[in-house]
């Protein structure tokens, strides 16, 4: 965790809203990789994130009032909203992510206080790292901890996702909030997204590192590409679902169900239904794959993920595909693939432990070579629950 971003968000707590008071107290909470599982965990799939040690900060302190104020280093505005008649979310800018967690906990039928909130993170806004799941579990942590209400883990999740869809309205499944507020150093998430079952996978970390692959280019969640493989996807599931009644969602699908429905699939729903039954096949390989410290063909299926996500479900950029091929050129990379939903943002690479710079330099010169810019190629480390931080 980058301790001076830490600092940096406090310091602009005071500068926003005064140091008078009792003294602001300062959370953590993780972003997350995902190293198997594209575009799953909104049709029940499994998935195999990581919570990383770059994530977001907020700064909270509670008011005897009910306003939100809140503010942040890396989106314009000061937001200031009347929790008794508050905004819908296009109107409160990047504050609907904190505003969505409140105003889900009070349907939920807690009353809160007011909060003054300043967030700044070290996941970049867009790059496939889960930052707003980060404000979203952020903010739910500072709540339950500055006003006493009872948050266990898991609900701490699902309050994060009911706020990133119900009321930001993004589409999405349960993979970034769960991995934010589940996390485990040193291990992967093992997360059924069907059933909200979950358990931990020991990554063998004295043999590997990740390696982030920045494409240098964002994309923005709510503008439409995501909810648009939403409604391809699950248009496909409506007209499977003829012919297999019995799936509830695209996770139950067979292949032999898939194939016999194939003449009723236009070929968008075919190809995007085929990426996810062959995903979901390779996360269930993955686990035990992972778990045995197999790396290199842990690595083959990132690989064909990555493959199936550009060509099936068509979510990568040249660049993202560029990373990918740098990446499995370099004889030390066991395997890389995009991470995230795509359309920008980075890439993941699995390298042998002790080869990071000799990779890093590798995929630099080639990206460069080709793009004329050079990518931010870096490693990345564990991060964990969220937390407060009392040390900066
Ligand atoms: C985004 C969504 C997740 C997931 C991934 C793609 O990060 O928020 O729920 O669908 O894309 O795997």
């Amino acid at each position: 965790m980058d301790l001076a971003t830490g600092r940096r968000v406090r310091q602009f707590f005071r500068e926003r809203f005064g140091g008078g008071g009792p003294p602001e107290r300062l959370f953590f909470a993780s972003g997350r990789v995902n190293l198997l599982g594209a575009h799953v965990d909104y049709h029940g799939g499994p998935v195999l994130p990581v919570a990383v040690d770059r994530g977001v900060f907020v700064a909270a302190r509670v008011r005897a009032d009910r306003r939100l104020r809140a503010v942040s280093l890396d989106f314009p505005g000061a937001h200031d909203f009347d929790l008794d008649a508050p905004p819908n979310a296009a109107a409160a800018g990047f504050a609907a992510y904190p505003l969505g967690i409140c105003v889900t906990l009070e349907e939920g039928g807690a009353r809160l206080r007011g909060l003054d909130l300043a967030f700044g993170g070290t996941v970049p806004p867009g790059a496939g790292m889960s930052s707003s799941a980060a404000i979203l579990v952020a903010t739910a942590t500072a709540i339950a901890e500055t006003q006493g209400i009872a948050l266990p883990p898991l609900e701490r999740g699902r309050l994060a996702h009911r706020a990133e869809t119900r009321f930001v309205g993004v589409r999405c499944g349960i993979m970034d909030q769960f991995a934010s507020a589940l996390g485990r150093a040193g291990h992967a998430l093992w997360l059924d997204c069907k059933d909200q079952s979950h358990d931990y996978v020991a990554l063998p970390s004295e043999r590997m590192s990740f390696m982030m692959l920045d494409s240098m280019t964002r994309r923005e969640l709510a503008g439409g590409s995501f909810n648009r493989r939403v409604d391809e996807s699950t248009g496909a599931l409506a007209k499977i679902r003829r012919t297999a009644p019995g799936a509830t969602c695209l996770r139950d699908v067979t292949s032999a169900q898939l194939e016999a429905a194939r003449g009723d699939l236009t070929d968008v729903e075919w190809k995007r239904a085929r990426h996810v039954v062959g995903e979901v096949a390779r996360v269930q390989r993955a686990r035990a794959l992972l778990a045995a410290g197999e790396l290199l063909e842990f690595g083959s299926l990132m690989g064909q993920s990555h493959q199936s996500s550009r060509h099936l479900y068509e979510v990568s950029t040249d660049r993202l595909d560029a990373l990918h091929e740098l990446s499995v050129d370099h004889p030390d990379c066991y395997g890389a693939r995009l991470t995230g939903a795509g359309f920008g943002g980075c890439a993941l690479a699995v390298v042998r432990r002790g080869c990071e710079e000799s990779f890093q330099a590798h995929v630099v010169e080639g990206f460069a070579r080709r793009f004329g810019l050079s990518p931010a190629v870096h490693p990345i480390g564990f991060g964990g629950a969220p937390l407060e931080v009392a040390d900066a």
